[in-house]
């Protein structure tokens, strides 16, 4: 299983964009500097940005028209009713967090209603939007997204190489997850899409709607100082590249109203293109903050 996850992980790692290990000048650190805040007063302000605080509120102040692409790692509402154990007893590491509390699809419908109908109003015309989700979610979000207007260019299947078994043996091993790749409407015609470079990405033939990564497990899973993970569900970094590198280009600007740990902020950063990190959370804000100190220790001296 874990050769099997080294490979997938090893066949989809992307090297570091060269054009940013060049530009590693006194002023392209300036100009990319990353920062955290809870309250902007200049849109300019966003740019490069962990934002700490309510993506609702934090989306009301953001004007029209702002963003190149969105990427939606929503709460999944996981409905879970009891703790899970593995056949020796131990206790599965399960989404019960209480960020994924919703009373009811009614409850879950209205919080899925108002996130997509403030991130329409901030995609630019020609933007796209990518949403992931389980089994648990992804068929309400669709429904509202063609409900709210998007038209759907894809679905694209992320096939886990080292998915959680079913424990209790009761159901298939759920080895997918679902992502909607979107754009406001149906009449958007000229929106990004690097056709040539997946093709690339693909040995030269043209690239599928399935897509294969391990979880996010090994050294870059986030653990705290007594090996807990700080985040149940941070997405694979290689994942999030795929993404920025199919449907953005240099210098574009991507939200992440959802952001967790920041993984969306950090394939953005590495390929050249800037982030607005949206978190409730500090804690994980912090831990995304750190996620880019890592790749230039030298910005936060
Ligand atoms: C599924 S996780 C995203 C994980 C992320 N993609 C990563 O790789 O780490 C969803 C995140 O949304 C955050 N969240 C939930 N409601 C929020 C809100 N109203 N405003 C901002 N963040 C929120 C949660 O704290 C959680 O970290």
């Amino acid at each position: 299983m874990i050769n099997e996850l080294n490979r997938a992980n090893k066949a989809n790692y992307i090297p570091m964009s060269t054009s940013r290990v060049e530009k590693n000048t006194a002023t392209c650190l300036l100009e990319n500097e990353v920062k955290k805040i809870k309250a902007f007063h200049d849109q300019s302000e966003i740019v490069n940005s962990i934002m700490v605080g309510d993506s609702f509120e934090i989306m009301q102040k953001v004007d029209n028209d702002t963003f190149d692409m969105v990427f939606v790692d929503p709460p999944y509402n996981m409905q879970l009713q009891n703790e899970l154990y593995r056949p020796n007893n131990t206790k599965v590491d399960a989404v019960d967090d209480e960020w994924d509390q919703f009373s009811n699809f009614e409850h879950y419908d209205d919080f899925t209603k108002a996130w997509v109908k403030e991130v329409k109003r901030v995609m630019k015309k020609n933007a796209t939007l990518w949403v992931i989700g389980s089994y648990h979610n992804i068929f309400r979000v669709g429904t509202i997204l063609q409900d709210l207007g998007f038209w759907i260019l894809n679905d694209v299947i992320w096939v886990k190489s080292n998915p959680m078994p079913n424990f209790r043996g009761v159901r298939f091993t759920n080895a997918t997850e679902t992502l909607i790749w979107a754009v406001k409407d149906k009449n958007v015609k000229n929106y990004t899409f690097n056709y040539e470079d997946m093709k690339k990405h693909n040995n030269g033939k043209q690239m599928r709607n399935d897509w294969y990564f391990g979880i996010c497990n090994g050294i870059e899973r986030l653990r705290d100082e007594s090996g807990e993970k700080v985040h149940s569900t941070q997405k694979p970094l290689a994942l999030l590249e795929r993404i920025v590198l199919a449907s953005t280009r240099k210098g574009n600007l991507i939200l992440d109203p959802f952001a967790g740990t920041c993984t969306t902020g950090v394939a953005a950063y590495k390929h050249d293109r800037r982030f607005t990190m949206i978190e409730k959370d500090e804690h994980y804000a912090n831990w995304g903050l750190k996620r880019f100190k890592n790749i230039h220790p030298e910005f936060f001296k």
